[in-house]
């Protein structure tokens, strides 16, 4: 594997041209996604900036130009009509100034229906590598490209560690009043969400102080990428804690979680009214971020990458990795959260595909059973071997989900079978496939499992429990592939 130095991680993009060869032989690969979000080229992580404005969705993601390694980090720009559909639309922030010297780090956007504003970190690090993280904003420009503020809002606080990022802009209409939160570490390394508070999106901001979430003052070291947002009447706190191992999570440290209670802006205090649970019980799914002017009171749209930090994917010797989830729907049915794909993604269903034990690259399976024991297989070989399985076990209510059979396995160390308990039985299943990704939505949004997969190509082989029903559809390609820097 490719040793990167500290030069060649931190490398500034100075023309497209330096990178138009490495996209044209990557966008030959086998494993780029046809209906997902993906880098030109190099890696793409967190979800950033991502809002309705004018009739238009736009999403950003954490962009490293140069391969599959996490170094200066660009704001790369996606949009869509429908969010079904993705156009690039180039650089969006570039690390260019003193306050973000070594990365444009992730953030959010938010729109007053006239202007779009994003909020994102500024990484500097001095010649000392000493790191310094500034809250800095920028709004959209009449190019339709973000124009920075020459002066970030608001520095770091010295009471907590140097880890505080990811500014979450939110309005709360109950008090009139924007709130900025930021994912952050105390000074004896516990993971904790920092809000500030402002009356106008662009200055005045203050420190309010630190959320407080009874039952959960030791729950990690680090918190990244908080949101809050509140759900038919509830509040739905969603962050990605890091530094600790959880129940269910084989050896990862990276997770992502959510609470369902109720937000005092005055008390600073977001009470649970459940344990916390796993957004997506999948190997690789991390820096959920909702998006901003959604304008339904009643539904949050989400996006996530698919992948883990400190985690190596097989693409890695074809200088890229990376993806973004299918945007989901999220609502709060019986103080349950229930996450769905996003509506009208049955558009991308070109035909039915016979059900003759294999199955396309791009595809959605759609199975129903009836609750008890049940078994996937994808991915196997043609003899029935080997395989991404789900086993589900109607006497625990768990399903368990194995990538071990499959010929190309990667990160091991991290754990290759993960749980997935449900609270009803086992009766509905969609499974989206694209090239290099699976997403499952069980039992009508119940719980999800997110997951890279990278097979060989006798790997399209498949086998399902007779107790289930199963169709499949040929999906079409919805996000272009072009070169746009
Ligand atoms: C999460 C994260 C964020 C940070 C960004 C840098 O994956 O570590 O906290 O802003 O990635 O790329």
């Amino acid at each position: 594997m490719k040793q990167w130095t500290l030069e060649e991680r931190y490398r500034v993009l100075k023309s497209p041209e330096e990178i138009r060869e490495l996209h044209e032989r990557i966008s030959r690969s086998v494993y780029r996604q046809t209906y997902h979000v993906q880098p030109v080229t190099g890696l793409s992580s967190d979800p950033n900036g991502f809002v309705y404005h004018k009739g238009l969705w736009h999403l950003f993601f954490q962009w490293c130009p140069w391969g599959a390694v996490h170094g200066l980090k660009y704001w790369y720009h996606v949009t869509s009509k429908d969010l079904i559909s993705w156009e690039n639309a180039g650089v969006g922030l570039k690390p260019d100034s003193f306050y973000d010297n070594k990365g444009n780090h992730s953030g959010s956007g938010i729109s007053d229906g006239e202007e779009l504003y994003f909020f994102y970190t500024g990484n500097h690090r001095d010649e000392n590598w000493v790191r310094t993280p500034y809250t800095c904003a920028a709004y959209l420009g009449k190019d339709g490209k973000p124009v920075k503020l020459g002066k970030p809002l608001f520095g770091p606080r010295d009471d907590y560690s140097e880890h505080q990022r990811d500014p979450k802009i939110i309005f709360n209409e109950e008090k009139g009043k924007y709130y900025i939160l930021i994912g952050a570490q105390t000074l004896d390394q516990k993971g904790t969400i920092l809000i500030y508070e402002s009356e106008k999106l662009l200055e005045g901001w203050s420190f309010k102080g630190q959320l407080h979430v009874p039952g959960y003052e030791d729950f990690g070291g680090m918190w990244e990428c908080p949101y809050i947002v509140n759900i038919s009447g509830y509040d739905l706190l969603i962050f990605s804690p890091q530094y600790t191992k959880l129940p269910g999570r084989a050896e990862s440290t990276n997770h992502n979680v959510y609470l369902i209670g109720h937000m005092d802006y005055d008390s600073l205090t977001f009470t649970p009214i459940s344990d916390y649970r796993y957004l997506d019980f999948g190997f690789d799914f991390y820096a959920a971020q909702g998006a901003a002017n959604v304008g339904d009171p009643d539904k949050a749209i989400l996006i996530s990458w698919i992948g883990l930090p400190d985690n190596h994917y097989p693409t890695e010797p074809e200088e890229w990795e990376g993806s973004m989830t299918l945007p989901r729907e999220l609502r709060i049915v019986d103080e349950k959260l229930v996450q769905t794909p996003i509506s009208g993604i049955e558009s991308l269903r070109v035909e039915e595909y016979p059900a003759d034990g294999t199955f396309p690259s791009a595809c959605e399976i759609e199975i129903e059973t009836d609750g008890r024991d049940f078994e996937l297989a994808l991915f196997t070989k043609p003899d029935g071997s080997g395989g991404f399985t789900m086993k589900y076990d109607a006497s625990q209510k768990t399903a368990v989900f194995d990538k071990s059979g499959m010929t190309k396995r990667f990160n091991e160390n991290v754990g290759e079978v993960l749980p997935m308990p449900l609270e009803k039985p086992l009766q509905k299943i969609r499974v989206f496939v694209d090239h290099s990704s699976v997403e499952f939505f069980v039992n009508d949004g119940e719980a999800t499992f997110t997951s890279h997969v990278y097979p060989e190509r006798d790997e399209f082989h498949m086998s399902v429990s007779e107790n289930a029903e199963m169709r499949i559809w040929k999906l079409r390609p919805s996000v272009e592939d072009r070169f746009v820097v």
